[in-house]
């Protein structure tokens, strides 16, 4: 089951199906897309933190049970459940968090790296061992990881399938940093992050998404854009107001 908290303005989301190392069949994958759509939508969520119940596991993968019994149809769709879920992790309108407190292997660690931002805890073990399944990553790995990590990296991690810990994690930039517990971490900077304007965040989000992909010209431009049109914000004057009066901004999201 999926349960989501909220702690003022930040969204916990929690994947808990611990008999399994909180691994994704149907229905608890389904539901996580439903709950994070639902989140995306919802302007009093600033932030979302996602993480796994217990201490052993943020996400072990992809059900292998399932994905036995599948065939070539059910498994693009299955693929396609996933790649909806990464995407909105990726492209919803306000930042995204990965408290990774366990094992994040195979989707666990894909859905991680489409988070904008990942905190591991010191006993976290990250990696894709799709390979040894005869089978390949099927949300986001081929693609996502070389964009965090570099080509090299990863295509070193899903070709061997060779499993990471934290401190490696942190030195090849698969995750921002490692903290114990690391919930208090994603806690800490989300809180942060929803006491920033909510306009200014939703419009960098958009705009460092298109980094690594497009036109490098044609991203400056729509930066340069976006810079000029922000400043019709009453968000922008507030807070270029509070730093010239010498006060803390108070930023509403308009
Ligand atoms: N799918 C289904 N069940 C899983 C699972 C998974 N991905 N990972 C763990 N489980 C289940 C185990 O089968 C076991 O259940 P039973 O008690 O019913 O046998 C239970 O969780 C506990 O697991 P272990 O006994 O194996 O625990 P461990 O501490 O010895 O090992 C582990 C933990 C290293 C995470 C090990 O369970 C493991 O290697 N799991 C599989 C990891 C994996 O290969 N993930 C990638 C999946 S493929 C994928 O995700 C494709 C994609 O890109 C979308």
């Amino acid at each position: 089951m999926i349960r989501v908290e909220r702690e003022e303005a930040v969204a916990i989301v929690t994947i808990d199906r611990q008999e399994a190392m909180n691994a994704l069949d149907v229905a608890t994958l389904t539901q996580l897309r439903d709950r994070l759509r639902e989140l995306a939508d919802d302007d009093s969520a600033r932030v979302v933190i996602v993480t796994g119940a217990g201490e052993k596991a943020f996400v072990a993968g992809a059900d292998i049970k399932y994905m036995s019994g599948l065939d070539v149809d059910q498994a693009k769709e299955w693929g396609a459940l996933g790649h909806e879920t990464g995407r909105l992790l990726e492209t919803m309108p306000k930042p995204t968090i990965a408290a990774i407190n366990g094992f994040a292997l195979g989707g666990g660690c894909e859905l991680a790296v489409a988070c904008d931002i990942r905190y591991a805890a010191s006993g976290a073990r990250l990696g894709q061992p799709e390979v040894n399944l005869g089978i390949i990553p099927g949300w986001g790995g081929t693609q996502r990881l070389a964009r965090l990590c570099g080509l090299g990296v990863a295509k070193e991690l899903i070709f061997t399938g060779r499993i990471v810990d934290a401190d490696e994690a942190q030195r090849i930039g698969l995750v921002n940093a490692v903290h114990d517990p690391v919930l208090d971490k994603a806690r800490e900077i989300g809180t942060l992050l929803a006491s920033k304007s909510p306009i200014a965040l939703r419009l960098m989000k958009e705009l460092a998404n298109r980094a690594l992909g497009g036109d490098h010209a044609r991203n400056l431009e729509a930066e340069g854009e976006t810079f000029g049109a922000l400043f019709s914000s009453e968000d922008s004057k507030e807070g270029l107001a509070a730093f010239v009066e010498k006060r803390e901004p108070k930023f509403v999201g308009r």
